[in-house]
């Protein structure tokens, strides 16, 4: 039984492997619709839309069921309990669990006291997995592979835990930049700077974006996490630090890929979904590809 909590907890070979099944998942979508006859327990701690539906889709897809529920407040967890023991409850009923919790470390106490496979789907401004699995995929579907790429990650890079998991991930090719671009409220946490200092991965941190935008092969944008500020003035003041327009793009090279993990604010004007650079509504659908070839990989079906 193995849990997935961190996106390095799979190899790259294992990446390979999920992106090779997802592939074939959506070159043949019906015969490879396995009957999987599992349940996913799905706590949902915090709000979710994508994460949520795309695990959701992902069971009905390879033949599965659901059950959770979608608010701390509908669960015992309003009443106290502990998620050690909704853990252990949860896997009473459910095959595998996936879990979005705001604390840090929440999906881990869970895998450490679950009987079934526990998926990180999102905690609190730490990790997000299987995001970083959607990203992986549209990256390989647009560029052919993860080596060589110039990534500009933009936005709140402190609180952004999809920036976080997928400088972990792409920090594992060869010849990969990094160009972060944020306020500096918003910089990278410094345990995420020492793992790329430990790798010898480059990367360069400034607050302008149009300055490096003509360096760069994807761009991925995120949102300014309103729910992690200690205070509603700084998130006002820094909210619209960056909105991507069309004449932003305008020294873009041509084959950019624009990614967000969406929700999106207003951080990319909608303008720019029509532009073919435009990959983040590929990404939704994506996540739910590499959530289907994780949920048989962790069940072995
Ligand atoms: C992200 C998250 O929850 O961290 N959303 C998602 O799962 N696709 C990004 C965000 O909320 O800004």
């Amino acid at each position: 039984m193995r849990s997935i909590i961190n996106i390095l907890d799979l190899t790259v070979e294992e990446l390979d492997e999920l992106i090779a099944t997802a592939n074939d998942i959506i070159a043949n979508p019906k015969s490879t619709a396995k009957n999987a006859g599992v349940e996913t327990g799905y706590p949902v701690f915090e709000p979710s839309t994508r994460t949520r539906l795309s695990f959701e889709a992902a069971m009905y897809e390879l033949g599965g069921n659901v059950l959770g529920f979608s608010e701390a407040q509908s669960s015992s967890a309003a009443k106290g309990e502990s998620v050690a023991d909704t853990a252990k409850t949860v896997s009473c009923y459910a095959d595998i669990i996936a879990m979005r919790h705001p604390k840090e470390g929440a999906p881990l106490v869970a895998a450490m006291n679950a009987t079934v496979p526990v998926i990180n789907a999102g905690d609190g401004g730490h990790n997000h997995p299987t995001q970083t699995l959607a990203d992986l995929l549209t990256i390989y579907r647009e560029k052919g592979g993860f080596e060589n790429l110039t990534v500009g990650l933009c936005g709140d890079l402190k609180f952004g835990r999809t920036v976080h998991s997928l400088i972990d991930a792409m920090s594992r090719y060869a010849g990969v930049k990094f160009v972060l671009i944020s306020p500096e409220e918003l910089k990278v946490p410094s345990y995420v700077k020492q793992g790329m200092k430990d790798k010898g991965i480059p990367y360069v941190q400034t607050t302008d974006l149009e300055s490096v935008m003509p360096e760069l092969d994807i761009l991925y944008m995120t949102r300014v996490q309103r729910e992690r500020f200690f205070n509603e003035e700084d998130y006002l003041r820094l909210k619209d630090s960056y909105i991507l327009t069309p004449e932003k793009l305008t020294n873009a090279k041509q084959d950019l890929a624009i990614l967000h993990p969406l929700p999106r604010v207003n951080e990319i004007a909608v303008a720019i979904d029509a532009d073919p650079r435009a990959c983040y509504f590929k990404q939704v659908l994506n996540g739910k590809y590499m959530r289907m070839a994780l949920i048989l990989k962790l069940l072995e079906v």
